[in-house]
């Protein structure tokens, strides 16, 4: 069995952050200051979230003042300041899905697999969050795992998916 990366602060799982990956974006955007959202974007895209250290980079480099930075990735949704899993999970506690067993499948997250919403594992495999509404309420009770739609979901089978995962 392998041994769960140590953390380090950085979110990273104590492995160390290559930022030179993030020259080209910056030299594609040079001289633009209002381009921080496609730098973010594009940043988070590259290493899969945005750590401190990403953003302290670009401040410098770019020489966009770090507070800034810090303001547009905490108020846009789509930008994450932790480290998430390879495998996100969504679990769908709409209305529809909440009066069909939903609340089994979250209860199952945390006794079957130690995840609470909004958590991530320790070895970065999965992350889990609850969502109200994933469309397919016909479905219900509805996971999204990554990018596949799981309908009428029962616990067990949820678990042993979540585990099956790379
Ligand atoms: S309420 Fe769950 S998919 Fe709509």
């Amino acid at each position: 069995m392998t041994a769960p990366p140590k953390a380090n602060g950085n979110g990273n799982g104590g492995e160390p952050l290559d930022l030179s990956q993030l020259d080209p974006i910056l030299d594609e955007f040079k001289g633009h200051k209002d381009a921080v959202i496609p730098i973010l974007q594009r940043t988070q895209d590259t290493l899969g979230y945005l750590p401190r250290e990403a953003l302290k980079y670009i401040s410098v480099k770019a020489r966009i003042p770090l507070n800034q930075l810090y303001g547009v990735a905490t108020f846009y949704t789509q930008f994450h300041l932790k480290r998430r899993g390879r495998h996100l999970v969504r679990i769908c506690d709409g209305t529809a899905c909440h009066v069909r067993g939903a609340p089994k499948n979250i209860d199952a997250m945390e006794k079957g697999l130690g995840l609470a919403a909004g958590a991530t594992t320790p070895d970065y495999r999965l992350t889990f969050e609850i969502v109200y509404c994933l469309g397919s309420c016909g479905l219900a009770p509805v996971a999204l795992v990554d990018e596949k739609v799981y309908g009428q979901l029962a616990p067990q089978v949820l678990v042993e998916r979540l585990k099956a995962l790379p």
